[in-house]
């Protein structure tokens, strides 16, 4: 079994030890409740370290008050077993339980921090814990998913540099199942100078085809057979580009189309440059087929890397 760290000082101490003995260490950061996405990063994670850690912390500040942070899965038992039955295990899972509690009693709402909040205050500005320093990566965090989510980058971008400083790691994995994020983080590395390699890894799916998820328990058995229309669009759009349809309009409609008859209900279905996440009308370069859509109360995301 893993050690299990809870204390941020003791995370940085182990870090520091293995350092010391000439080992590199990767981190893959997660919010648990994990599945064979989260192992895959774990697999990966191996190829390019010496020693693996795994964050387990659901982060309050990405979450807006009105999302799913109070009915966020756990099993951190479960968890623990499951990163067991990957080769090579891990060799340090950081659990910690609040990392924005400095002990120092600070109770002020800290408030808005600035443009593009559009009014929402994050749980973490209202809990009073005295946290106000936050990384923003301006323009990668605005379109997709930033736009129905205000906050969502600005927590994740936070919580992932208060990571890196705790654990310190030499290479990081992130899953493009997350796609802006993964290049938000990269950005935010280069743009930030860590000393930190970002490894991007594949989409792992079920053998229906639907992107694996956390949040996919909370789909019923129809919802989830419905959400299926998510990846077989997906696919379509992509073999109509691989067979030369460059027109981005055309692939978005066919997509949109398919999804809406299935019954979800679309929050973006996009086309955009793989580097700069902008939107694209010709393909040119290579492009990636961004989606989030509700089925029910599930917010599921997904996206498909195309070329001609
Ligand atoms: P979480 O949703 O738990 O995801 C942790 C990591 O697993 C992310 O890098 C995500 O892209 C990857 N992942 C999830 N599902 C995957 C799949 N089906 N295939 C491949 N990789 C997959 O993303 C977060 O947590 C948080 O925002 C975090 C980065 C931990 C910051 O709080």
């Amino acid at each position: 079994e893993p050690q299990v760290i809870t204390d941020k000082d003791q995370m940085r101490k182990w870090s520091r030890a293995m350092r010391s003995q000439g080992k590199t260490i990767a981190l893959v950061p997660t919010m648990g409740y994990l599945h064979q996405g989260h192992l895959s990063l774990v697999k990966e994670a191996h190829k390019h370290a010496h020693v693996v850690a795994v964050s387990i912390y659901v982060n309050p500040s990405q979450f807006s008050p009105n999302e799913d942070l109070s009915t966020y899965p756990s099993d951190f038992h479960g968890d623990i077993q499951k990163l067991v039955s990957v080769p090579g295990g891990v060799d340090v899972v950081f659990h910690p339980y609040n990392l924005y509690d400095y002990g120092n009693g600070a109770k002020e709402n800290v408030g808005d921090v600035g443009d593009g909040d559009d009014g929402v205050v994050s749980c973490i500005e209202n809990s009073g814990l005295g946290h106000e320093t936050w990384v923003r990566v301006q323009n990668l965090e605005k379109g997709l998913c930033g736009l129905s989510r205000p906050v969502f980058f600005r927590g994740v971008a936070t919580i992932v540099t208060k990571l890196f400083n705790i654990v310190e790691p030499d290479v990081v994995v992130f899953g493009k199942k997350d796609y802006q994020q993964w290049r938000i983080i990269q950005r935010m590395v280069r743009d930030l100078d860590f000393s930190i390699e970002v490894i991007g890894s594949e989409v792992v799916r079920d053998s229906d085809g639907l992107a694996m998820s956390s949040r996919n328990v909370h789909l019923s058995p129809e919802e989830r057979e419905k959400a299926l229309s998510i990846n077989k669009s997906l696919l379509r759009a992509k073999s109509a580009a691989e067979d030369g349809q460059v027109d981005c309009e055309k692939l978005r409609n066919l997509v949109i189309q398919c999804i809406a008859e299935a019954g979800g209900k679309i929050d973006y279905a996009e086309i955009v440059d793989q580097e700069s996440l902008e939107k694209v009308e010709i393909i040119k370069n290579p492009v990636v087929f961004c989606i989030a859509a509700l089925f029910g109360k599930v917010r599921l995301i997904d996206n498909m890397e195309m070329k001609l």
